[in-house]
């Protein structure tokens, strides 16, 4: 076929805007990255964004999609109105998750993945990047003792703790009954404490456990799970029939940042050869700093470990890992042949043979930026000085008589009451945050927990997660709560 034939079968009208692709990309990347550094300057200088209501948001930003195509800075401009509406996470006074701040190594990387986007399923398509999971694994993993021997331990980056939670269940599953992959039918069940994340629960769920089956295990109360209570159910059960699968235990308990008792509970997974998976979504970045490190002392001793470098490390969202001691468990519950896919090169060079995912983000970038920025010394001073700044925060909450302190933090978590003053109701804890994020003045969140010697039901949770915060910050969050509490 001739080109005047091609042009006569296919009309290609050069009128139509069609080719807006490598000039655009060109000006897209020096639009978009003006505009993000005003938006980093717009976080300082409002460090907590205005509440509007949905209503608002969709008059004012015009949200709907158009017929035409639009001119591209007026997209960026778009964008950019769009991130001036949207709650920071960023700034110093975002204290209302278990992530917060701006890794600038970590969010070189994420643009950097952005503009590669690539699919971590194949050493065809992502090279580099399979070395560098790799290279982070091995890494994590040694630090997790899971490579004591010299050998090399198994692990995959996923969307976030949740999901590597999930890939942990499978992973155990499969230990229980190789057959259950295939042919389905769980009689398993899932020991955990009552204050573990609800990401056990729904995983359960998911994996066909049944979420009735995760048994629910006492905390004492420092809200550690109790390793005798564990043994009691697990007997209790095997009485009954059950088949005990798995113990998910937690460093860095989602509300009150505690961590559970490893070297107890592993004791009591190898008596009854159980898998034994920690959640360490949060408190696994302790390992990184000899100070607090002891607080996951028999880490070394489990199955799994669920690593989140999205929270306490400020790599941006999501990079999360599972780490698992055998190297090929992820692969035995994970793996599919897909021959278009997986067609050169070993299993090893091709994570996509361990994932939960087909196609996957390139998150491992990220955190090999901001580990390159860091290093293994950085990550520890930077550890201990957000935990300095918990325990500042704790200590001034002891000082004012306005607030409760409900323990001293075991890590980043600083959870306190707000007094009522004389004559005063209650003080609603959700209404106090509320009227804090209206005030522009800083957010954060309310909890509860099991056993809290607190006259409310919540308590307020403060997540002290960002490493530029300062003692001023920490001051300016108590004089706020303490003004608005005479208010509400
Ligand atoms: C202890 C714990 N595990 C798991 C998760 C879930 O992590 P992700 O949000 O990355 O799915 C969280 C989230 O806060 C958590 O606190």
């Amino acid at each position: 076929m001739t080109s005047a034939t091609l042009e006569y079968k296919y009309p290609v009208d050069p009128s139509v805007a069609w080719g807006r692709g490598v000039d655009e990309v060109q000006r897209a990347l020096q639009l978009s990255l003006t505009r993000l550094l005003e938006l980093n300057q717009l976080d300082i200088e409002i460090p907590v964004r205005e509440t509007i209501s949905p209503e608002e948001l969709s008059e004012g930003l015009n949200l709907m999609i158009p017929d035409q195509p639009q001119e591209l800075s007026d997209i960026i401009d778009h964008l950019e109105q769009i991130m001036v509406k949207t709650p920071t996470t960023s700034s110093r006074r975002f204290f209302n998750q278990l992530f917060s701040g701006r890794d600038p190594a970590g969010l070189a990387g994420d643009l950097f993945a952005a503009f590669g986007n690539q699919s971590i399923y194949t050493y065809k398509v992502a090279a580099p990047i399979v070395l560098i999971e790799e290279i982070l694994i091995q890494k994590m993993g040694a630090l997790a003792g899971f490579s004591n021997d010299g050998g090399r331990c198994g692990g995959i980056f996923t969307p976030g703790g949740s999901l590597s939670n999930l890939a942990a269940m499978l992973c155990a599953r499969d230990q229980l009954n190789p057959k259950w992959r295939d042919q389905g039918s769980l009689r398993g069940r899932i020991y955990t404490s009552a204050e573990s994340h609800y990401s056990v629960k729904k995983g359960a769920g998911i994996i066909g456990l049944g979420r009735d089956h995760v048994v629910s295990v006492p905390v004492n109360e420092r809200g550690q799970l109790d390793p005798e209570a564990l043994q009691a159910y697990i007997e209790r059960d095997l009485a009954e029939g059950h088949q005990p699968m798995m113990v998910i235990a937690t460093a860095g308990t989602t509300v009150r940042g505690t961590f559970d008792p490893f070297v107890e509970i592993a004791d009591v997974c190898e008596r009854y050869t159980l898998w034994f998976h920690i959640d360490g979504a949060f408190g696994g970045t302790a390992l990184l700093s000899p100070v607090l490190a002891d607080n996951m002392r028999g880490c070394e001793r489990s199955d799994s470990l669920t690593w989140d470098a999205h929270k306490a490390m400020g790599v941006p969202l999501t990079c999360s890992v599972l780490l698992t001691k055998d190297a090929k468990a992820c692969e035995r519950s994970l793996s599919e042949s897909a021959s278009y896919l997986f067609q050169a090169d070993s299993d090893l060079l091709n994570p996509g043979t361990r994932s939960l995912q087909c196609g996957r983000r390139n998150d491992a970038l990220k955190l090999w930026g901001a580990w390159q920025f860091h290093g293994d010394q950085g990550w520890s001073r930077r550890l201990e000085r957000q935990r300095n700044l918990a325990l500042a925060l704790a200590e001034e909450v002891n000082l004012r008589s306005r607030f409760k302190l409900c323990e001293p933090p075991p890590y980043l978590n600083v959870c306190f009451e707000v007094l009522a003053e004389e004559g005063q109701n209650l003080i609603d804890h959700e209404e106090l945050c509320y009227q804090l994020q209206l005030s522009q003045e800083a957010l954060v969140g309310y909890a509860s927990f099991s056993g809290a010697q607190t006259k409310n039901e919540t308590v307020i949770r403060a997540a002290v997660i960002n490493p530029e915060c300062t003692l001023e910050d920490i001051k300016r969050l108590l004089d706020s709560i303490e003004k608005l509490a005479a208010q509400v």
